[in-house]
């Protein structure tokens, strides 16, 4: 098994229905541990940068207000297969897809009010995690 490290951005919508605490608590159930978290309301240009992969898409500008429409919670988790693992606990990106008792399909809204992201492979997750952290805001555990 590889220790990994994965950025889950819990998204405005999660934040105003109170589930930030659910999130984190399934993270935890399912051993991945919080090694990182804080709370920011996004600028625009903040926004814009995370998810610069996006920008020809036509939902980035909707997406960017979404994200810039409440403040969101940013999580470094570590674990076994982090990455891959917070994917199958987060459910497809769309709702609608997602398989039960995911955190999508548990709390999400819509396709863009999708309550969490999180990386997709260890390369974004190394991208992300610096985008948003310092080394010295990031505590390992045993
Ligand atoms: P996220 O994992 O944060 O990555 C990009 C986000 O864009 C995605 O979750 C969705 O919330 C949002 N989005 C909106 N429309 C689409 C779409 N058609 N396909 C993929 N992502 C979309």
């Amino acid at each position: 098994m590889n220790k990994e490290k994965t950025l889950c951005i819990i998204k405005p919508n999660a934040i105003n229905d109170n589930n930030i605490g659910n999130i984190v608590a399934r993270y935890e159930k399912e051993n991945l541990k919080v090694v990182a978290m804080k709370m920011v309301k996004l600028t625009k240009e903040r926004a814009e940068g995370f998810y610069i992969e996006h920008k020809e898409r036509p939902f980035f500008g909707s997406l960017v207000n979404f994200m810039t429409s409440g403040s969101v919670v940013l999580i470094v988790l570590e674990g076994d297969e982090a990455v891959s693992k917070n994917r199958k606990i987060m459910g497809a990106t769309n709702p609608a897809d997602a398989e039960p008792n995911t955190l999508r399909k548990l709390y999400a809204r819509s396709l863009e009010a999708n309550a969490v992201h999180g990386s997709d492979s260890l390369p974004s997750a190394e991208r992300e995690i610096s985008y948003f952290f310092t080394d010295d805001e990031i505590f390992p555990r045993s």
